[in-house]
């Protein structure tokens, strides 16, 4: 079944994609940073962290996944590259969730390629709402349709051409290439697969939630199997946070931002705001679960992965586990990997929740 090892085909766009994967690094554009990850093998199966690189992004230049600011993305992208020190330009980026309609459809088995192509755009002409000639195309075989042997079940996914040549776009003024388009939402569940062997059974017939808490989008993904079985984004993130510390301590979004991190705000900082946003975001959990169980037929919630820079405020995995009583751990896409010399190993478990889309595009140097 689908396991999240698919990447958007775009060689209708440039013809890049059938050769053997050459070395890449994984690169998240995000709206408030871009991460880069860089993954070896140096043995079978057994990864090795050898870089990685957090650069910040000037506000608005990435708003809801649109790249307002070409220029300003590709400067960032240029000095991330400089700051990682990778002679490695071969990139894997991935296109923001909403930018991407996945859907499974059933089909005849037994097809040829062709005639699978066609009935593919077939059903794609009646739920995508923009012209064929607009998007870029893209299916994946999943396999037998559970209730029809004759049947298969298939993966469309279609997103918006333009957003793809965006970030096309920025790699080369980068002087880097785009060599992988994946999703956001792909890309987090291929690194969750390296989080779940910390759950008992490796989390088999469990309903986990990855609950991802960033600068302004908090999205719940909850995967049973591997398979998502719900998604919902809805606005909360880190941006209150900075924003509630600028007006109580009237510093300029930079010193704020700054000052979360490394500390040294007043005393009452914890107490007035710190607390009352580690609150409201365990009241946040709790409603999505609340959404959660009312729109599907389960009613439980076994484990709880919380990623994003958010995760990464001390106590967050306690704040959050309290107040909907489950098990809560912080994502670490990288606990099963040795790391590279240069990497301070407190930092990079400082980070890692934040990493996991990077990391789940690093990891596609991988895919057969
Ligand atoms: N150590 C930390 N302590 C407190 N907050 C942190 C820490 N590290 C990151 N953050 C906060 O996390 C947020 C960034 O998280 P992340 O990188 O996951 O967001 P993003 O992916 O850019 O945003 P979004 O997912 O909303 O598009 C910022 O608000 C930042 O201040
Ligand atoms: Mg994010």
């Amino acid at each position: 079944m689908f396991k999240g090892n698919f990447s958007l085909n775009l060689s209708a766009l440039e013809g890049l994609f059938k050769a053997k994967m050459p070395p890449l690094i994984g690169v998240d554009i995000s709206s408030s940073s871009i991460k880069m990850v860089e993954i070896s093998e140096p043995g079978k199966g057994l990864y090795r962290v050898e870089r990685y690189a957090i650069e910040p992004l000037p506000k608005d230049s990435l708003v809801e996944g649109n790249i307002n600011n070409l220029d300003a993305v590709s400067d960032a992208l240029k000095r991330c590259h400089k700051r990682l020190g990778s002679n490695v330009k071969n990139l894997a980026l991935a296109l923001p969730n909403a930018a991407v309609i996945s859907k499974k459809i059933m089909v005849p088995a037994g097809q040829t390629e062709d005639e699978l192509e066609l009935q593919v755009e077939t059903e794609a002409n009646q739920y995508i709402p923009f012209a064929l000639d607009e998007v870029n195309l893209d299916f994946q075989v999943l396999g037998p349709a559970p209730n029809n042997p004759d049947d298969i079940e298939v993966l469309i996914a279609a997103s918006r051409k333009e957003k793809i040549i965006d970030r096309l776009a920025v790699a080369e003024s980068a002087g880097l290439k785009a060599t992988v388009m994946d999703v956001d939402l792909f890309a987090a569940q291929s690194a969750f697969e390296l989080i779940e062997g910390q759950f008992p059974d490796h989390g088999k017939d469990q309903n986990i939630a990855v609950v991802d808490v960033g600068s302004s989008i908090m999205a719940v993904n909850v995967l049973r199997n591997d398979q998502s079985i719900y998604m919902r984004e809805q606005p909360f993130g880190g941006n209150q946070l900075t924003q509630e510390i600028q007006n109580k301590f009237g510093l300029s979004p930079e010193e704020a931002e700054a000052a979360k991190r490394a500390g040294g705000l007043p005393e009452n900082y914890e107490s007035d705001v710190l607390q009352p946003f580690m609150d409201m975001m365990g009241l946040e959990v709790a409603r999505a679960l609340q959404f959660f169980f009312t729109s599907t037929q389960h009613n439980q919630i076994h484990h709880i992965v919380l990623s994003g820079g958010c995760a990464a405020i001390p106590g967050a995995d306690e704040t959050v586990g309290k107040r909907v009583q489950v098990n809560t751990l912080i994502a670490n896409p990288f606990v099963n990997m040795t790391l590279s010399s240069k990497i301070r190993p407190k930092s990079l478990t400082q980070d890692a929740p934040s990493l996991m889309v990077a990391c789940g595009l690093a990891m596609r140097r991988f895919d057969p």
